[in-house]
C-alpha cells in the first residue's frame, strides 16, 4: 500500500484542475470519516477517495475512465485491492461490482461533494464551515444548482451504504450531514475556509 504523499503525487502529476483536485480531497476526507466511524483503515480508504478520478483529465469519458486510469495504477505499482475499489465506483463501464464497505462509502461519497462544494462557493464567505445543513437542503431541491450533482444517484447510493454498513439506519441526511462535516474539517485544504472571498 502506498502512502498519502505518493496518492497526492499521483494526483498532482495527472490532474492540474484545483477543482478536480478538490473534489477528490473532499472524497477523501469523507472516506476517513466513514473508516474511522466503520473501524477500517483510514489512510487507505482517504488514499482511495483521493486518488479516485486521477485519470479523469487525461480520460474525461466514461468509456476511457477509471479502466484506463487503472492499467496506470498497476503499472506504477498501486496493490490490487486500491485499484479494485477505483474500479468499483463505475460498475457499469468496468463490470466490477460493489462488494465491501469501502466501495459502497467511495460511490456515497463521491457525487454529495459537488452539492457541497458548490454550496459553499456561493456564500459571500466562501468558507465551507458557514453551510449549514439546512442551507444544503435548500440546494438540494432546487434541481438547477449544481445539476450535475445527480440526486436520485446519491439517494440510492447512500441507501448501498446504509443497507450494508449500517442495517439500513443511515438517512441520506445524516450521510450528507457526515460528509460536511468531515470536509469542514479540510476547510483550510480544500480552500474553503474564506480565503476566496472577495
Ligand atoms: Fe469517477
Ligand atoms: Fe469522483
Amino acid at each position: 500500500m502506498k502512502n498519502k504523499d505518493e496518492a497526492w503525487n499521483l494526483v498532482c502529476d495527472y490532474v492540474q484542475d484545483w477543482g478536480l483536485r478538490r473534489h477528490m480531497l473532499s472524497v477523501g476526507a469523507a472516506m476517513r470519516f466513514y473508516a474511522e466511524l466503520l473501524d477500517e483503515n483510514p489512510e487507505s480508504w482517504e488514499i482511495i477517495g483521493l486518488i479516485h478520478d486521477f485519470d479523469w483529465e487525461i480520460h474525461p469519458n466514461l468509456n476511457h475512465h477509471p479502466t484506463e486510469g487503472s492499467k496506470i495504477l498497476l503499472e506504477q505499482g498501486w496493490d490490487d485491492e486500491t485499484v479494485r475499489v477505483i474500479l468499483s465506483h463505475y460498475t457499469e463501464g468496468t463490470g466490477i461490482e460493489r462488494e465491501k464497505a469501502v466501495d459502497f462509502a467511495l460511490l456515497a461519497s463521491d457525487e454529495i461533494t459537488g452539492l457541497l462544494i458548490a454550496t459553499a462557493l456561493v456564500r459571500p464567505s466562501k468558507d465551507i464551515r458557514d453551510v449549514s445543513i439546512k442551507s444544503v437542503r435548500k440546494k438540494w431541491k432546487d434541481k438547477r444548482f449544481a445539476a450535475g450533482v445527480d440526486r436520485q444517484h446519491v439517494e440510492e447510493a447512500t441507501e448501498d451504504l446504509s443497507r450494508f454498513c449500517f442495517d439500513g439506519q443511515l438517512s441520506l441526511w445524516e450521510h450528507i450531514e457526515n460528509v460536511l462535516g468531515a470536509m469542514k474539517g479540510e476547510a483550510s485544504n480544500l480552500e474553503l475556509d474564506g480565503r476566496l472571498a472577495s
